[in-house]
């Protein structure tokens, strides 16, 4: 395994430094317009995927000093960490091996691989007989609506998937429940039928506070309709590491998928996880899904570095907050399928990156992970993008836009397209304030007020960003672009130093939580701080 070395400290850091201070005068527009090669040459085609970069705020000496650095960090040797199966979760020294989960051979993983197969079959049985009707509930009806409850990982990755592929969706309805909040539940049960509703338990720990919450009351409201408890399994499946916690929550064994503590929850949606996904898709295009992810990891390991689309992300990710000092990250797709992909890349990107200590244990001395957050365009042009074109703050964006609408509505989705490219061209060229100035008196606006609003209507331009395009949003193309960023996330995090594969930083508020679930149960516990004390008094006294 490699050792720790912090980013500032590689050879080509210092190098990067200037170049990042020459570029901040230099326009993305001029250097493509005196490059005729660089649309061409800043693009890379992986797995099904385009990556156009010709829009980020960098030369051909800058990429090659990038490249420079990704190859001072040892990153194609870390990639063989990764698919070697090393203990690269350092600090729960774990591998992280979610690739096998997507893989068709076994890679040297023979026994993990066997697990992994034999667990695919079973989700394929449960896929086909939930969508061929052969699944009765308890009163013998056929099951006409899927409920997966998790959170985080056990429910980002199957809902982004059920909400992306409406073209590939079959007759079984499936929804997902998340928050503790009752609202969240009680939405979704109000226009479900008992008889016909199975729910998947999808926790990897079986411990998470939200998903047990929402499971005990789902088995009670199948029990106040009428189900008798010895046959809930009629009405419950569970995906969890944890057997002997779903057997006292009442789930048997058979009604039981496994998950392995070698995936994180964020990278485990090709694993049982998504089996409400399976369900909803079918069996055959959750396949593909995992095809596409594959193709994206044999790219990864196999691909040079400068052709390799992960590796030039994760150096594009470093350029961009450590050198040019970006803080934030938006992720744009112009696919209303893919509304939920920000949501999705949140929790990939920050639950593993947003580290401030290297693998070393030792405090960092400079940023890793960017605040990712975005929303479908063309919404978002109408609320944040004003800030993206004239607030003071860089922001880096990924647009990501399928060329092809699966919807049959082609000339609608011509002006999707021309959104976005006009977003991705106005991100770049900006608007002066002569050019703002000549507009507004050739509109008639008299010379001494053009001048002044002329300032308010210029826009500096220049925004770095990245256009990821693909034919069209197949299942094989979602599983490459899931890929590309859990490959991407993991290479920024080598850049950083960090391990990318544990969350310490979300346990102090489920300790909290529970010391103020006692107070708020009216038991004695931890006093807390004058203000939390204030807080606890106001809930006692609303209610
Ligand atoms: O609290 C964070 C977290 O542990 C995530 O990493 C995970 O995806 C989520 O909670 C859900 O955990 P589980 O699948 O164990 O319920």
């Amino acid at each position: 395994m490699s050792a720790f070395n912090p980013l500032t400290e590689y050879p080509a850091y210092a190098q990067l430094q200037s170049h990042a201070q020459r570029l901040q005068s230099v326009a993305i527009q001029s250097m493509l317009a005196e490059d005729a090669a660089r649309a061409d040459d800043f693009g890379i085609e992986a797995a099904g995927i385009h990556l156009d970069y010709a829009k980020q705020l960098l030369d051909r000496p800058t990429l090659a000093l990038l490249l420079e650095l990704g190859e001072q960090a040892g990153l194609a040797a870390r990639v063989e960490h990764l698919f070697d199966g090393e203990s690269i979760n350092v600090t729960e020294q774990r591998p992280a091996l979610h690739m096998l989960l997507r893989a068709d051979a076994a890679g040297g993983h023979e026994s993990a691989y066997a697990e992994v197969s034999a667990t695919r079959e079973r989700m394929r049985e449960l896929a086909d007989s939930l969508n061929a009707g052969d699944w009765q509930g308890y009163w013998g009806d056929v099951i006409t609506d899927v409920v997966n409850i998790g959170i985080g990982g056990s429910d980002l990755g199957p809902r982004l998937v059920t909400e992306a592929l409406p073209a590939f969706a079959g007759a079984l309805r499936c929804h997902y429940v998340a928050n503790v909040d009752p609202a969240d539940l009680a939405g979704t049960l109000a226009g479900l039928n008992p008889a016909t509703t199975l729910f998947i338990i999808c926790s990897k720990s079986f411990r998470t506070e939200e998903t047990l919450t929402n499971g005990l009351a789902a088995r009670q409201w199948l029990l106040d309709a009428g189900a008798a408890a010895a046959d809930l399994d009629r009405h419950f499946l569970a995906v969890t590491t944890n057997l002997p916690a779903a057997a006292d929550f009442g789930i048997s064994g058979d009604n039981c998928l496994p998950m392995w503590d070698w995936v994180g929850g964020r990278y485990s949606v090709w694993s049982a996880v998504g089996l409400s996904s399976a369900v909803a898709l079918g069996w055959e295009n959750f396949s593909r899904l995992l095809t596409g992810a594959r193709r994206m990891d044999e790219h990864f390991r196999n691909a040079a570095p400068a052709a390799n689309m992960p590796m030039l992300m994760a150096l594009l990710e470093v350029w961009n907050c450590n050198l040019l000092g970006a803080e934030n990250h938006a992720v744009l797709p112009y696919d209303h399928s893919l509304r939920q992909l920000p949501d999705y890349l949140q929790q990939l990107t920050m639950e593993s990156n947003g580290k401030r200590v290297g693998t070393n244990g030792e405090p960092l001395k400079y940023h890793t992970a960017p605040v990712l957050w975005g929303s479908a365009g063309t919404i978002g042009q109408h609320s944040f993008h004003q800030l993206l074109h004239q607030g003071t703050r860089r922001c880096p964006v990924d647009f990501v836009l399928p060329l092809n609408t699966l919807t049959g509505r082609h000339e609608q989705h011509r002006r999707l397209v021309a959104n976005c490219l006009a977003q991705s061209r106005a991100l770049m060229v900006g608007r002066s304030p002569e050019q703002a100035r000549e507009a507004l008196t050739g509109r008639g606006v008299d010379a001494a007020q053009a001048a002044v609003l002329a300032q308010h209507l210029a826009m500096p331009g220049n925004h770095p960003h990245s256009v990821l395009t693909m034919h069209s949003l197949t299942p094989e193309a979602l599983g490459s672009v899931l890929a590309l960023y859990e490959h991407r996330t993991y290479c920024s995090g080598q850049l950083w130093g960090i391990n990318p594969f544990d969350q310490w930083g979300v346990e102090l508020g489920k300790e909290i939580g529970a010391q103020i679930l006692q107070r708020l149960n009216g038991e004695d516990g931890v006093a807390m701080d004058d203000a939390t004390e204030r807080l606890i008094t106001a809930w006692q006294r609303a209610r």
